[in-house]
């Protein structure tokens, strides 16, 4: 089985957010299951340094948006990657998507070209006689590589689209349909219409022979106005072809038995993880916390719930609680956040930026972490969280849901609870589950059983890999 992995972002090259790590670790998992994949994304400036050599072109365009375009392949940690070669399209001088002066204003056409390629190698195969079973595209930036599969031919390739936000649908005006290498009949409500403007997303959801989403809980939400935004009924209509398999954490990179940026520890070690909590607090600059020491690691957005965090604060720092923070977005959260460690120095430590090593030592020393999002199609960190017995605190909505089995009095005296879940997402109930770990924390000896049950909770890549594998089996057969 071959498969074609079309994405934006993939770990260790470009990443943003969960997708990157999620693309990036999809390969590897899915060799144990007889899949061979291939991962496809732009080659923004720098990319093509990073890959091991020598580079093999294994597709061309003399004209891709006005320019030549290529599709190198190379290696890099195990994975086989192929950029598309397109600097007039994806050397810019700031991130995958934007610069300081907000998205650029050719994303459209700059992601249509990764679709373009996509399909056509998809279809003819490439260069290297390597060709795949399955297409398969993630997000938005991915969705109209299924469409071009079904409006020009898909060479017996079947497609599949993720779903991994539907807050970004690939939305642009209907005036770009010929420059996105659209058909007219996609000019229609049941392909790429919507509203009177294309959507990549809904283009790609519409005619893709299968659609993933990656938890159980946000594929049931993805179905109700609160939460498809907009596209609820596109895929509603769709529920017998949509799966929601949950993402798995990457073993090798998250496990605190074997991490190299903290003092390492086990379930049966957790003494040691307090050697973390000490070094995570000199780092932030925080006083000797009598409470539980919670922790975040998140994009500032209102997505995340940063601001129902902030409200809830001041009645969690009185209670003996502190916090470390890091993260970027939105620069009124930036802003809030540090008011808030401005507020209550020695209790909350703030850091603005992004720090893969730190994020290591924050679940390394946290106790529990929050994540209070309004939304969360599956989240990593409240995984990371579990498997470092960083107890999470989350708001019972998608993958958080799934994820995460809430402390109740029925939970705990079952010994199954692995974290602290509340609902609504509003800041009363963030405040009680603040409450309650507060209460949770001060138990030591419940504390510790929590943790070590958190620590035990299976969030491995094994059954997500089978259920992909099982799926692309299903389309082939
Ligand atoms: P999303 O993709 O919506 O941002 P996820 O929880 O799926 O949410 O994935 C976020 C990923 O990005 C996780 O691997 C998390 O650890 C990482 N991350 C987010 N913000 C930061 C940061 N400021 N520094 C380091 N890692 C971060
Ligand atoms: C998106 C979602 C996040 C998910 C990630 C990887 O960024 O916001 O919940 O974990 O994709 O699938």
């Amino acid at each position: 089985m071959r498969v074609l992995s079309v994405a934006s972002e993939c770990v260790p090259l470009i990443k943003t957010g969960g997708l990157a790590d999620v693309v990036g670790a999809l390969p590897g998992v899915l060799a144990a299951q007889g899949v061979e994949m291939r991962v496809m994304l732009p080659a923004y400036a720098g990319i093509l340094d990073k890959l091991e050599g020598p580079l093999e072109e294994v597709w061309a365009d003399w004209n891709l948006y006005s320019a030549h375009a290529r599709l190198l392949k190379g290696r890099l940690d195990g994975l086989t990657v192929l950029a598309l070669d397109a600097p007039h399209l994806y050397h810019r001088d700031g991130g995958p998507y934007a610069d300081t002066n907000g998205d650029y204003w050719d994303n459209p056409e700059r992601f249509a070209a990764l679709c373009w390629a996509a399909a056509a190698v998809a279809r003819e195969g490439m260069g290297d006689g390597w060709k795949p079973d399955i297409l398969h595209a993630h997000d938005w930036q991915a969705g109209l590589a299924p469409a071009y599969l079904r409006y020009f031919g898909d060479g017996g390739v079947k497609s599949v689209i993720t779903i991994h936000n539907i807050a970004f649908q690939g939305v642009t005006g209907g005036n770009r349909l010929e420059d996105l290498h659209l058909p007219w009949h996609a000019w229609h409500p049941d392909h790429a219409e919507y509203h009177g403007n294309i959507s990549t997303l809904k283009a790609g959801l519409s005619q893709a022979d299968a659609i993933t989403t990656v938890s159980p809980t946000y594929a049931e939400e993805l179905m109700r106005p609160e939460f498809g935004m907009g596209l609820e009924g596109v895929i509603a209509a769709r529920a017998d072809d949509l799966h929601g398999i949950l993402n798995g954490v990457e073993a090798g990179t998250w496990a605190p038995e074997t991490d190299t940026a903290i003092t390492p520890y086990s379930a049966d070690t957790l003494k040691e993880k307090t050697k973390n909590r000490d070094a995570l607090r000199a780092e932030f600059g925080l006083d000797d916390i009598p409470g539980p020491l919670a922790i975040v690691v998140s994009r500032l957005t209102w997505q995340k719930g940063i601001d129902l965090l902030i409200e809830a604060l001041p009645a969690f720092i009185e209670a003996g609680g502190g916090l470390a923070l890091l993260g970027s977005g939105e620069r009124h959260l930036e802003q809030a956040v540090q008011d808030a460690a401005r507020r209550w120095p020695g209790r909350v430590g703030v850091k603005i930026g992004y720090d893969e090593d730190l994020s290591h030592r924050m679940f390394g020393g946290g106790d529990a972490v929050i994540v209070p999002s309004r939304f969360e199609p599956c989240g990593l960190t409240q995984m990371y969280g579990l498997k470092y017995g960083t107890v999470p605190v989350v708001a019972a909505t998608g993958g958080l849901n799934d994820t995460v089995i809430g402390a109740t009095p029925a939970s705990l005296s079952a010994n199954a609870a692995t974290g602290i879940s509340f609902h609504p997402v509003d800041t009363i109930a963030l405040s009680g589950a603040l409450r309650q770990l507060i209460a949770l924390y001060g138990d030591r000896a419940g504390w510790t059983r929590l943790v070590k049950r958190a620590m035990k909770a299976e969030v491995g890549w094994e059954g997500p890999a089978k259920a992909y594998a099982d799926l692309y089996r299903s389309l082939t057969a």
